[in-house]
């Protein structure tokens, strides 16, 4: 009796307690990672391994204080909140969601062939330095992401990011920029690294140039521009799918 008369007593708090990091996802995590952690602009963090956030303790230190140099931003919240968040967390690892549908092989072949995206990006030792390196791609970005990004790649570099971004340097910003030297060499590329004298470009021919910024006659920066080309209408929708299907199943040295 006394057991049924506390079982009752504590199943509201802990249907409560679920219910709080569940809604505190909804609201703080939800709109990268997705409603089911499925991923996004944020990381896939319906798996059963974090490769950043081992145990409980590194998870709760990194929803408040994010991933420096990322997009994965901190937030504040009371120890108590946290802990039922990091519980949420931990249970969308155990319903562990179905790999992507498509045809993994195919999307391989089809990346490196159709798609020269191995131009632009590095999948393990192979491929180009212009765009990111797509190793652990699929732990980092969910499958609604991946298809934006092939379809239209500069979706994710919204107008009012633009200007944060000139203030805060970050790693997975690719800055488009065009110089002009003084005899009239002109150079299209990505900004590799930059300071108050100097800047370095990457063409689209994977060149490196270093350039003194007073020796250019012309600097231009396109924020919000991506070299990468829209893939509309170059796959059909089973062959995109299956690119998704292997990009998504990139998960990086594990
Ligand atoms: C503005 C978008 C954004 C929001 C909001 C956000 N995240 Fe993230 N999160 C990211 C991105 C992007 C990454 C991947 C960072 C990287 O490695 O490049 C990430 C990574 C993570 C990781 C590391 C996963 C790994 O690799 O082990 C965890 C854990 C995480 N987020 C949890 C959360 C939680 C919990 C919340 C809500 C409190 C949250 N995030 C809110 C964007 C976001
Ligand atoms: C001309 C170079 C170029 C080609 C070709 C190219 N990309 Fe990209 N890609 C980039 C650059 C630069 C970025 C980063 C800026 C952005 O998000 O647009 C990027 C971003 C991405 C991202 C987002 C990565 C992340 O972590 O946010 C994915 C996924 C991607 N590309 C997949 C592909 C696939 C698949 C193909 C071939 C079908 C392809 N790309 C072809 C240059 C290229």
């Amino acid at each position: 009796m006394r057991a049924i008369i506390a079982w009752i007593l504590l199943l509201p708090s802990a249907l409560l307690a679920a219910e709080t990091g569940e809604k505190l996802f909804q609201t703080h995590c939800a709109p990268c990672h997705g409603p089911k952690g499925e991923g996004g602009r944020g990381a896939n963090l319906a798996v059963r391994k974090l490769p950043r956030a081992p145990d409980d303790a590194a998870l709760a230190a990194i929803i408040a204080t994010g991933i420096p140099g990322t997009q994965m931003p901190a937030t504040r919240m009371t120890a108590e909140e946290s802990a039922q968040l990091v519980r949420f967390v931990r249970s969308l690892g155990k319903s562990q969601s179905a790999a992507v549908p498509g045809d993994r092989a195919n999307g391989e072949k089809l990346f490196w062939s159709k798609g020269n995206c191995g131009q632009c990006h590095t999948v393990g030792a192979r491929g180009g330095h212009i765009g990111p390196d797509l190793t652990d791609v699929g732990a980092r970005r969910g499958p609604a992401y991946l298809r934006t990004s092939i379809l239209q790649p500069e979706a994710d570099i919204p107008e009012n990011f633009a200007s944060y971004r000139k203030l805060i340097y970050m790693p997975d910003n690719y800055l488009r920029v065009h110089a002009v030297t003084q005899d009239g060499k002109e150079i299209t590329g990505e900004r590799v690294d930059e300071d108050t004298f100097t800047i370095q470009i990457r063409d689209d021919q994977d060149h490196l140039f270093s350039f003194r910024k007073d020796e250019l006659r012309e600097l231009r920066k396109d924020w919000g521009k991506s070299p990468m080309p829209s893939y509309q209408g170059v796959f059909s929708a089973q062959e995109l799918q299956d690119v998704i299907a292997w990009l998504a199943s990139l998960q990086g040295a594990l």
